[in-house]
């Protein structure tokens, strides 16, 4: 299992990325998270970061690239990118490193929402500063109020590219830089569309098929699957 998750900002992707890396025990590798972590650490790679990040912009693909070389020939074999690669570009970096590794992609699972789905559900987003479990005040509250489930930490944040101006901005950059890739990995035969406005379990019901290739298929906007069935 040798994923991408693809999808628009607040579609669901690392929800379903941890859900199917404790599942199947399969590494999930994001690029949002190796960056925030490193601006929290203050390291080059988080100084450099930190101004694209704050106003939704694409970090320089020369950073994010190398990253991602640099913690993918550790997990060669299995793996779930998650937020990487973002353009064309990256995209094009990303075939020649699994070629060098030897390591194809076996699919690209693409979540669907809407835009203005998105602004509401990515507003009410929040995340433990300790671990960086993800919760929403909606579709998935933590158990006890403001209180981590995982680690039991107090305190869930909101996250500072989260307010509804940063979001705007990142959907305007998705729709730019990114959208582009569904129809590139729909000719590379990879992608798997997945409808991401629905409850949380449904979807992931969907993402394992499609990660097993069991299920899923090149979908679009001509072949979108009705509300609630896995696509065919
Ligand atoms: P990143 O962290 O990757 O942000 P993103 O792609 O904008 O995605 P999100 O994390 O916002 O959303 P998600 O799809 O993971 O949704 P989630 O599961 O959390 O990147 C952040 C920034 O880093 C970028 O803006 C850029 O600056 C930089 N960056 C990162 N990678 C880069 C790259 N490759 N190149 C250049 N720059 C890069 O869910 C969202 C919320 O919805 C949660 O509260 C969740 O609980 C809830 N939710 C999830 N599923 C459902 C559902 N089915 N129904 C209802 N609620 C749901």
């Amino acid at each position: 299992m040798r994923l991408v998750f693809l999808g628009p900002p607040g579609a669901g992707k690392g929800t379903q990325a941890k859900l199917l890396s404790k599942e199947h025990g399969v590494p999930h590798l994001s690029t949002g998270d190796l960056l925030r972590e490193a601006m929290a650490k203050g390291t080059p790679t988080g100084r450099r970061a930190k101004e694209f990040v704050e106003r939704g912009a694409l970090v320089p693909d020369e950073v994010v690239d190398a990253l991602v070389r640099e913690r993918l020939p550790g997990v060669r074999e299995r793996f779930l990118l998650d937020g990487y690669p973002r353009n064309g570009t990256q995209a094009t970096e990303l075939d020649r490193l699994a070629a060098e590794l030897r390591a194809p992609l076996t699919a690209v699972v693409y979540i669907h929402v809407d835009d203005e789905k998105l602004v509401e559900r990515v507003s009410g987003r929040r995340s433990c500063p300790k671990c960086g479990a993800v919760y929403h005040v909606e579709a998935k509250p933590p158990k006890k109020a403001d209180t981590c489930d995982a680690c039991g930490s107090k305190g869930l944040a909101q996250r500072p590219d989260d307010r509804a101006e940063v979001v705007r901005e990142r959907l305007a950059v998705y729709h730019k830089n990114t959208a582009p890739l569904v129809d590139r990995y729909k000719t590379a035969k990879l992608l798997r569309w997945i409808d991401g406005d629905r409850p949380i379990e449904e979807v992931a019901r969907d993402v394992r098929q499609a990660a097993e290739g069991q299920k899923g298929g090149p979908g679009g906007p001509k072949a979108r699957p009705a509300r609630g069935r896995a696509n065919a």
